[in-house]
């Protein structure tokens, strides 16, 4: 008889605090039966960032309330749970401690396995889930929090062979937002500014393209564009929708051309391992970026490969991908116990040098 698993999940890493329930059947694709996602964003937006603190304590008193709202919504009751998955690392430490101690509580109290589990493995697992794509895969993690190009080989085999040595393109197109006075989120904001502007005004810099390999940086980006705005304003006094949307359109063409060509560069890499059919999978909130996405797609068709990006609520934080990555590690035979500790790093690479940089939305790893 083939097993069924129920995997109640838990996220708090950052600004989003969530709750999953998946369910397989057997080897049969696992099924999302309900992933509540409480968002923070509102708490934060007068502090231009995601406040530690002020996110931890929301986190603490948020998700009892989830795991109710993800059981509800499933339809399934706390004594079918068969084990707790909840990210362990890397992010915020209090948002993380708060997941952790909830896990842990419902482990013990329902006397199921406890297994921890890293949040950038929740995220490259993801097309997985969504598309049961098969080891290995190339994976472009883009989000507010990470950058990395990783070679995914198994559920806790994986390579980093490039990242951002600064900031994430999430942050950095936040910041630009914030530089020009559009709303937060910046992404959306700034991409649908661009829609009307010159991506050609603005000669804006295109970090490390000049050196091999695939890692980037987006902060001398940022800081270029604060420059040129600047310089707009000492001439004129002030910033017209014009120039605002022409600086929107020359930060997004900068942002597309580097994550474009050093994704090639990836690419070529991962293409020396010659898997029989290459696919490269993005995930987290950039992904979202139609330019970006348009770039990706026109690479992977240059060099014979396969593009896929699961959909956007679930490239975004949320506990179903945390559910799946415990449900690949559970099933692996690997579980965790009361000793489960709290990590704000936890490279997902351990053999790669560490990257620098550690963001608002916390660590990169
Ligand atoms: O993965 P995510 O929800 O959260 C973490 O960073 O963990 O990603 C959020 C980031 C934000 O920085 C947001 O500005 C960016 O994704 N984003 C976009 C777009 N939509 C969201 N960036 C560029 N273009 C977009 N359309
Ligand atoms: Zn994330």
């Amino acid at each position: 008889m083939t097993r069924t698993l129920t995997i109640l999940g838990l996220e708090s890493s950052c600004d989003d605090t969530s709750a999953a329930i998946l369910r397989q059947k057997g080897d049969a694709p696992a099924e999302i039966l309900s992933n509540v996602v409480y968002g923070q964003s509102d708490l934060h937006a007068a502090f231009g960032g995601v406040v530690p603190e002020i996110a931890a304590r929301a986190h603490a008193e948020k998700l009892d309330i989830c795991v109710e709202d993800a059981l509800m919504a499933a339809n399934v009751s706390l004594d079918s749970i068969d084990a707790v998955a909840v990210t362990a690392g890397p992010g915020l430490i209090g948002g993380v401690l708060s997941g952790v101690m909830c896990a842990k509580g419902l482990a013990a109290g329902l006397n199921i396995p406890l297994i921890g589990v890293n949040h950038l493995a929740g995220h490259a697992l993801t097309p997985r889930l969504t598309d049961q794509v098969a080891y290995p895969y190339l994976m472009l993690l883009v989000s507010g929090g990470h950058c990395q190009f990783l070679i995914a080989r198994g559920p806790e085999d994986f390579s980093r062979i490039g990242g951002t040595i600064d900031d994430a393109p999430g942050e950095a197109f936040d910041k630009t937002a914030r530089l020009l006075g559009l709303p937060q989120p910046g992404g959306p904001s700034v991409q649908s500014a661009a829609l009307d502007g010159d991506p050609k005004r603005f000669a804006l810099p295109r970090p490390l393209l000049d050196r091999p390999g695939c890692d980037m940086s987006f902060s001398g980006l940022k800081t270029a564009l604060l420059r040129a705005r600047d310089a707009i304003i000492a001439e004129k006094g002030g910033l017209t929708e014009q120039d605002r949307a022409d600086l929107c359109a020359s930060f997004q063409a900068a942002v597309v051309d580097v994550v474009g060509k050093k994704t090639a560069r990836a690419i070529m890499q991962y293409l020396r391992e010659t898997p029989d059919t290459p696919l490269l999978a993005v995930a987290g909130g950039v992904a979202a970026n139609t330019a970006i996405r348009a770039e990706l797609e026109s690479v992977c068709q240059t060099h014979g490969t396969q593009f896929t990006a699961p959909p956007l609520k679930l490239c975004t934080d949320n506990a179903a991908m945390i559910a799946y990555a415990g449900l690949e590690r559970f099933k692996a035979g690997k579980q965790d116990d009361m000793h489960l500790t709290a990590r704000p790093r936890w490279p997902l690479d351990t053999r790669a040098p560490a990257l620098l940089g550690s963001g608002k939305k916390g660590a990169k790893a």
